[in-house]
């Protein structure tokens, strides 16, 4: 060792980075809701945070799926997030079911979940008005086992949408009834929120949020939809007969297209409102449409190549599950032996 390195100043140790994690279902292609809404975000964080991100597999199961479908879309959600701009270099991704640590623990924590704070979780009682016929222990406890999922890693923020707020308000009371327990064992989550954008509505009613599950395919637009497609879909938005473009809350529809314009080109709503000044409608419609099918062009040809190559995402999901499964190992070993399990013999 040469003198000169032996004074160099020791370098700081770098501040730990925060942990993001978030999951998204399985159910269906994701819409441009769930693109601009979440997904487009979770790749904009890998610079600056530890992210986590995985396909919620399990908690599909909490309604009735045919199961070759669930397969199938499971592997395209999967090939999705990283046809959006999920790197595996970067962040880790897997499929939830691929780590039964989020089983294991999410037991563990149904145990510590009051079945009155799980009444009153306003998901459960939507979806067990709309499932009348199916509704299920795992529909009442899935934020129990969302508790886990954020719990096992240890996560700082958990981007989600407005509909998931409760879910996560439940998961800082499960996690700070358990610490009081048994000692710090897992760190309270927050929210974390986009700044905008984060709620698309329908193209065809503007009062709802654009949906996976709506029937009627002009509602919404697939992350997988041709230019062609896209264009149309965007021409027969409804809006008001008013022909101004400028974002107001009595104008739903030329707001909610304000809104998906301004995040794919970047511009301000009042630049927005200044380019189509004195221009009706259909050249802002038209503008939109083109401006979303060049976001969503790579996405769809990186979609079309990752799932032609089955043995790479396989190999980036097994990959994923290991790093996943030793990662949250750390936490659940901790957690079983606070509540009295016996040590595993392996
Ligand atoms: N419940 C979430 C949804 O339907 C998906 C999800 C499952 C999730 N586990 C999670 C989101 C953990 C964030 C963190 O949107």
């Amino acid at each position: 060792m040469t003198n000169e390195q032996h004074t160099a100043p020791v370098e700081e140790k770098p501040a730990r980075k925060k942990i993001i994690l978030s999951g998204i279902q399985p159910t269906g292609i994701f819409t441009l809701g769930n693109y601009i809404g979440a997904v487009r975000n979770w790749g904009q964080l890998q610079e600056d945070y530890d992210c986590y991100y995985f396909v919620a597999d399990l908690h599909s199961l909490t309604i009735r799926q045919n199961p070759a479908d669930l397969r199938k879309q499971t592997l395209e959600a999967f090939a999705l997030l990283l046809a959006a701009g999920i790197d595996p270099e970067k962040s880790l991704v897997f499929i939830q079911s691929h780590v039964h640590n989020h089983a294991e623990l999410g037991w563990i924590l149904m145990c510590n979940s009051m079945f009155g704070e799980l009444s009153r979780m306003t998901q459960f009682k939507d979806k067990s008005a709309k499932h009348a016929d199916n509704v299920n222990a795992g529909l009442f406890t899935y934020p129990s086992l969302m508790a886990a999922d954020i719990l096992l890693y240890q996560a700082d923020l958990v981007p989600v949408g407005q509909d998931q707020t409760q879910h996560l308000e439940f998961t800082r009371n499960v996690a700070t009834r358990f610490n009081g327990l048994y000692g710090d064992v897992f760190r309270l989550p927050e929210a974390y929120l986009p700044k905008e954008g984060a709620k698309i509505m329908s193209l065809q009613d503007p009062a709802r949020k654009m949906s996976k599950s709506d029937p009627n395919p002009k509602a919404r637009i697939s992350i997988l939809d041709d230019e062609a497609s896209i264009l149309r879909k965007f021409r027969s938005a409804v809006t008001d007969s008013e022909a101004h473009v400028c974002y107001r809350e009595d104008k739903p529809g030329i707001s909610n297209l304000m809104t998906i314009y301004s995040v794919v080109t970047g511009k301000s709503y009042e630049a927005i409102e200044d380019e189509f000044d004195g221009r009706g409608y259909g050249d802002f419609k038209t503008a939109v449409g083109e401006a979303v099918a060049e976001e969503l062009r790579p996405i769809r040809e990186n979609f079309a190549r990752l799932m032609a190559d089955k043995k790479y995402l396989e190999d980036v999901y097994k990959m994923g599950a290991e790093r996943a499964q030793s990662i949250s190992n750390r936490t659940l070993t901790k957690v079983r032996k606070k509540v009295g399990l016996l040590a595993k013999p392996f």
